[in-house]
């Protein structure tokens, strides 16, 4: 999962092995100053994603889940911009994210605004795994499931048919990101693995924490 920039730290040999769920609750518990902060509220303007021709009053005030058109990219690059720590991309790739990887991404949207989205798509080399690339939710909107619901809405569809693995990248100060991921892996009975995969150093030139690899899976569903 690509995040923002923060000053690097030499790798340890936790790099070598994969971690266990257990192993990396406790690299949480090392990290962690105390209770989970409350995701403040936010006063941000919500990106409006122009509503389709028709419109469905049926979804008045509901929080759809869709896949993601063109009309979505520039939306989604605004939303991208509201949620640290993740990295902005171009608008251009967030159009691409849109277009081509559509069938592997998720925008939630309410009333014609964009109130979160995912962006994925199946690693060539690893056809049987979805590479969760970033999950955005709004501030206003978390701790109401809505993450997860995007992943698991994702592995319903038929585009997501011969995954057996979910694969994202997450930084060791990313909790909510680790928290979404060891959920996942609890709902869907699967193990959960890391190691790093991005070293600060080595891939990062010092510039931005390392990125855990971490690996969710065999997906019983
Ligand atoms: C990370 C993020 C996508 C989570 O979205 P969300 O809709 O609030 O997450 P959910 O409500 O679906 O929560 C899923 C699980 O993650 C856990 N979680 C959510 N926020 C957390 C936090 N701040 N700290 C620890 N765990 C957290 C929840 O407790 C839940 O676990 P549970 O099912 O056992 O209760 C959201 O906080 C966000 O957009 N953050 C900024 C961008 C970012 O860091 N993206 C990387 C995401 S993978």
């Amino acid at each position: 999962m690509s995040s923002s920039r923060s000053p690097g730290k030499s790798h340890s040999k936790d790099d070598h092995h994969l971690l266990s769920a257990k192993t990396q609750d406790k690299v949480f518990l090392r990290n962690s100053a105390g209770d989970r902060p409350k995701s403040p509220a936010s006063p941000d303007k919500l990106p409006l994603s122009p509503p389709p021709a028709r419109a469905d009053p049926a979804n008045a005030g509901k929080i759809i889940l869709r896949e993601p058109a063109r009309r979505d990219g520039y939306p989604v690059n605004q939303l991208v911009a509201l949620c640290p720590p993740l990295d902005k991309n171009s608008t251009y790739c967030n159009l691409l994210q849109c277009t081509d990887f559509s069938s592997t991404g998720v925008v939630a949207e309410l009333d014609g605004r964009l109130v979160a989205f995912t962006s994925g798509y199946i690693p060539p080399a690893q056809p049987d795994a979805l590479f969760i690339w970033q999950v955005a939710v709004h501030s206003d909107y978390r701790d109401q499931g809505l993450g997860k619901k995007m992943i698991r809405h994702l592995l319903e569809r038929k585009s997501c048919a011969s995954v057996q693995y979910l694969r994202t990248t997450i930084t060791k100060s990313n909790r909510p990101s680790w928290g979404l991921f060891q959920s996942l892996a609890k709902t869907l009975n699967s193990e959960i693995l890391s190691q790093v995969y991005f070293d600060s150093e080595r891939h990062f030139g010092g510039e931005h924490e390392s990125e855990y690899m971490v690996v969710v899976g065999p997906l019983k569903r």
